[in-house]
Order: structure tokens, then C-alpha cells, then sequence
């Protein structure tokens, strides 16, 4: 908990900032403590991100103050905001992947000896001492190619330190992390507000924002809201303060009743990735599938779907056999996969809103080949209402969109194909509170339709609330099936952790 009297490392007033008629700051302000870490939190597009490029100088703000160490300051390339003691670490790092841990810390800085040689074995010995201060255990020698989201962003976090970097600001750092991964990110984030730094973190996740910061500030449609000690406020007035009205239940489940198999998995194997995979998926049914990250249900949807191959086994959708590998075929069959990186795989990122989500549908909406601009913008307009894609013109360009109304665009693309059986893959990764519950009753009403529905997702409570039934993956197995009305934390928990104990 930071002293009141704390200096003031950053901070942010009354910041405008327009993209052509775009507003996405009106007024919006932060003031970060030393020895703070200070959470940023609002609805998709409130204007988080764009305050953050700001401050690491890919932006520069219309109106407003901005000062660091109470020096006045507007950078012009994220050159000058490093060398004034700020890093961001983004979702997904962009180290090189080439070049060797080391090499990436010690990018455009190589430390050289006498005769202004490259002294790698001080640098290496540094990164060592990085570290090992960090508590991490990574090569200081191996590529950057192939290491986890997690130990990418370490490295980004090391070489802040190396730098001295006064403020560090994540903008949500742990959307792509497991548990484990995650407690080690605080843990270090911990560690650098005890020495002093100022961190800023963002996060759609209320548990997250509890568990490690001190002070939370609110922003709403680009606005400061308000700003609060963590320990004298609750999930519920921080909802309050972001979507400016009471939000009701979270998980609105429908009772629905359950009809015939839709999706049935035989013996599915994959060597090495997962192993004799069976499942079945009914009308009107939630499946839920949960286990930690790693544990390998991503990659069973993926092969379901036919976007990876799989060795042995037979996916069978209303009683016809889907070949593996084909997803087309497997789409025309009537499923459909919202992937868990939605930005990466499933966005036409120069497209407009309206495109990308009638991108699925196409087929469909064509008359004699041709697609009238009406027919396709009344049928992306439903959806894009549904998920409150609001106030985007449909011809927005989806680059432009934050985060989290990318993520609802490719779910609206998936849902507009009404498929039979409909897999998502983490459905409310990066969406807002808000929305959140909007995506669970959207989810919820498509299953009392009679679609079957497969959700994968770690989020407990989203697996507790939303699943008729919960199958818990482990190391590539399924360890455990259990009804909605047994299903608890503690045994889907358990399942995902210690159930093949006897292997091991
Ligand atoms: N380069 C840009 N061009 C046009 N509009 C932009 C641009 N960058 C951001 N915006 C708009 O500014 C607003 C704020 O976006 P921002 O990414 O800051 O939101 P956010 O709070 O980070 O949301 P999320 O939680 O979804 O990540 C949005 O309406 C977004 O569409
Ligand atoms: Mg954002």
C-alpha cells in the first residue's frame, strides 16, 4: 500500500484525444504513486489503451497535461518515452525471434568493453543477475523463437529493469497466461513496487485487479471517472462506476431441454498433444470444458474442427461423419469454431465491422453471385447490436477497434452462420464486465434454440454458471465429466490438477 505522501511518478490530466471524428479520450486523467501498483479498468473502448500509447509516446494527446516526475512531457516516439523511464508490456510481446534472450534485453544497447568491443559476457551475466532477482529460470542463451507468452513478457519486464524503467504499465498482460504464469507475473510485479516503481496494470479481471493492486481508477467513454484505494471499494461499485448503471446477474443461464447428440467425439488421439478423446454435445446443451492453460482443449477443438489433423478417432456431426482436416466441410456441416486468439485468426483486420461479420455468411446472403450492400448491413447490423459493438459505424475499419470489440466481431461473424454446434474457445477473454453477461444470455438463448454448444474457458465461475455439464481436461486427457448440479470450484479444480496422480 502506497504512503499517501508518495511522489507522484506520472500523471495524466484532462487528456483529449480524437482519431478524425473518433473521440476516444475527452478527459481523461491518472496519477500514479511511487510504489504503486495502480489498476486501469472501464468497458471495451473506454479509452485504456489509447491513454497507455500515450504515455509510450505512439500517440500524441490533442489537450491536457501529461507529466512524468512532474516534468512536463510530450513524446513523439516510444524512443524518448523509454529513455524517460517508462516500458509497456503489452498482451503479446514482439521480441525478435532470432536473436537470443540476451541479445533481445540488450536490443540497440549492447554493453562493450575496452576497445568499445561487445562484451557478451557481461551482458549475459547481467541478464543472469536479472534473473535470478526476478526469480525466473530462462536461458539467457536460447532464441527468443518458440518461448511461452509468459516468459516473452518476463523479458520485456527484464529488460525494463535493466533500463530502470520508474513506470511499467501492462495492458492486459495475463489474457494469454495460466494461473501459474500469471502468480509469477504478480509476484514480480509485487517485487518492483517494493522498490519503488510505479506500475500500471489493466485488466478486465476483477479477481486479478483485487489480488494485486492498490489503487483502482475508472474510466468510462474516455472520461476519468474515479479513483479509489482498492481496499475501500467492492467488484460491484467498481461495475457501478464503469458501465454507469446497476449490472445485473452475471451467469443468466436458461433451464433448456436437452435433446438428441449433435456433435459426437470418438477416440480422438493426437500423439503427444491429446489422447482418446470422447465426448457428445446435444441439443440445447452447454458443454463446458475446462483445465488449466496447456492441458490441451484448444487444440481438441482445433482438430474437431478439422483446422489440425489428429492421428486416430472420428468426429461425427448429426450422424455424419466429418473428414478431419476439412473445416470447410465441417462449417457446411453446421459447425463452427470461434478460435481463442480471435484478433490473430479470426479478423480481417483492414475490413470494416459490417465485413467481417458477414465474412462467414457470404454464401448465404448472395443472390445470383451478388451481395447487395443492404441485404449484407442489415444482417451485421443485428449482430453487431446483440453484442454491442455500439456506436461503430459498420464500415469502421477493425484495426481501428479496441481490444475487446475485435474479440465480439468474430464472435458476431460465428453467430451469424447459426450453426448447429458452436465451439468457443474462451467466449469473454477481454470483454468487458458488461458484456460479459450479455455474451452468457446470447450463449444461453442460442441453446435453448437448440444449439449444441462446447465452451471451452478458465474462468470457473463462467464454467459453473454457463455448463450443463463440465468435462475437465488434464495433460490431454479428459479426467472428469460432471453434471451442472455436482459441479463445484473445488472437484473441477481437483480434476484439472490431480486426477491422473497415479501416472506420475
Ligand atoms: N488508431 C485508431 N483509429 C481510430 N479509432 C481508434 C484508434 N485507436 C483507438 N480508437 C478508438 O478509441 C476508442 C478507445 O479505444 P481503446 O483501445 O483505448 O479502448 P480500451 O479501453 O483499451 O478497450 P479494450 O478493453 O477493449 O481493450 C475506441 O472507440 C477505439 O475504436
Ligand atoms: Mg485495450
Amino acid at each position: 500500500m502506497p504512503s499517501t505522501d508518495a511522489p507522484v511518478v506520472l500523471e495524466l490530466s484532462e487528456v483529449v484525444k480524437s482519431f478524425g471524428a473518433v473521440v476516444a479520450l475527452r478527459s481523461a486523467s491518472l496519477r500514479l504513486q511511487a510504489g504503486s501498483i495502480h489498476a486501469l479498468i472501464g468497458e471495451n473502448g473506454a479509452g485504456k489503451s489509447t491513454l497507455v500509447k500515450i504515455v509510450a509516446g505512439l500517440y500524441r494527446r490533442d489537450a491536457g497535461e501529461f507529466r512524468l516526475d512532474g516534468e512536463d512531457v510530450d513524446f513523439t516516439s516510444t524512443a524518448q518515452s523509454k529513455a524517460a523511464g517508462v516500458a509497456v508490456i503489452y498482451q503479446e510481446p514482439t521480441l525478435f525471434p532470432d536473436l537470443s534472450v540476451t541479445e533481445n534485453i540488450f536490443m540497440g544497447r549492447q554493453l562493450t568493453g575496452r576497445f568499445g568491443r561487445i562484451d557478451r559476457k557481461a551482458m549475459r551475466h547481467e541478464v543472469e543477475r536479472l534473473f535470478t532477482r526476478l526469480g525466473v529460470v530462462i536461458d539467457p542463451d536460447r532464441p527468443a523463437e518458440g518461448l511461452s507468452i509468459a516468459d516473452q513478457q518476463v523479458i520485456e519486464i527484464a529488460k525494463a529493469v535493466s533500463l530502470d524503467a520508474k513506470v511499467l504499465i501492462m495492458d492486459e498482460p495475463t489474457a494469454a497466461l495460466s494461473g501459474v504464469e500469471a502468480e509469477r507475473l504478480f509476484a514480480i510485479a509485487r517485487s518492483l513496487r517494493d522498490e519503488g516503481r510505479g506500475l500500471i496494470f489493466i485488466s478486465h479481471r476483477f479477481d486479478e485487479v483485487f489480488a494485486l493492486c492498490d489503487t483502482v481508477t475508472v474510466m468510462r467513454d474516455g472520461s476519468y471517472i474515479a479513483t479509489t484505494p482498492i481496499a475501500e471499494t467492492t467488484p460491484g461499485e467498481l461495475v457501478r462506476q464503469m458501465v454507469g448503471r446497476e449490472v445485473t446477474e452475471l451467469f443468466p443461464k436458461q433451464e433448456t431441454v436437452v435433446g438428441e447428440p449433435l456433435l459426437e467425439v470418438e477416440g480422438l488421439t493426437s500423439p503427444g498433444v491429446f489422447h482418446d478423446i470422447s465426448f457428445t454435445v446435444r441439443a440445447g446443451e452447454i458443454v463446458g470444458l475446462a483445465g488449466l492453460v496447456g492441458a490441451g482443449r484448444s487444440e481438441v477443438a482445433r482438430a474437431v474442427f478439422g483446422v489440425d489433423q489428429y492421428r486416430e478417432g472420428t468426429v461425427t456431426l448429426k450422424g455424419r461423419r466429418i473428414r478431419r482436416g476439412r473445416p470447410t466441410e465441417a462449417m457446411r456441416a453446421g459447425l463452427a469454431l470461434v478460435p481463442e486468439d480471435r484478433r490473430k485468426q479470426g479478423l480481417v483486420i483492414d475490413s470494416g465491422v459490417g465485413r467481417n461479420i458477414t465474412m462467414a455468411i457470404r454464401r448465404e446472403l448472395s443472390r445470383f453471385g451478388l451481395i447487395t450492400t443492404g441485404l449484407e448491413n442489415r444482417a451485421a447490423r443485428v449482430w453487431a447490436s446483440r453484442l454491442e459493438v455500439k456506436s461503430y459505424a459498420l464500415d469502421t475499419v477493425a484495426a481501428t477497434l479496441s481490444g475487446g470489440n475485435q474479440q465480439k466481431v468474430v464472435l458476431a461473424k460465428w453467430l451469424a452462420t447459426k450453426p448447429d454446434v458452436l465451439i468457443v474457445d474462451e467466449p469473454t477473454r477481454g470483454i468487458d464486465v458488461g458484456t460479459k453477461s450479455e455474451v452468457h444470455r446470447l450463449l444461453s438463448e442460442l441453446a435453448g434454440q437448440g444449439m449444441g454448444i462446447l465452451m471451452i474457458s478458465s474462468e470457473l465461475p463462467e464454467v459453473l454458471g454457463m455448463a450443463d455439464r463440465v468435462l475437465v481436461m488434464r495433460e490431454g486427457r479428459i479426467t472428469a465429466e460432471i453434471d451442472r448440479a455436482d459441479a463445484t470450484s473445488e472437484n473441477v479444480m481437483f480434476a484439472a490438477t490431480h486426477a491422473s496422480e497415479q501416472h506420475s
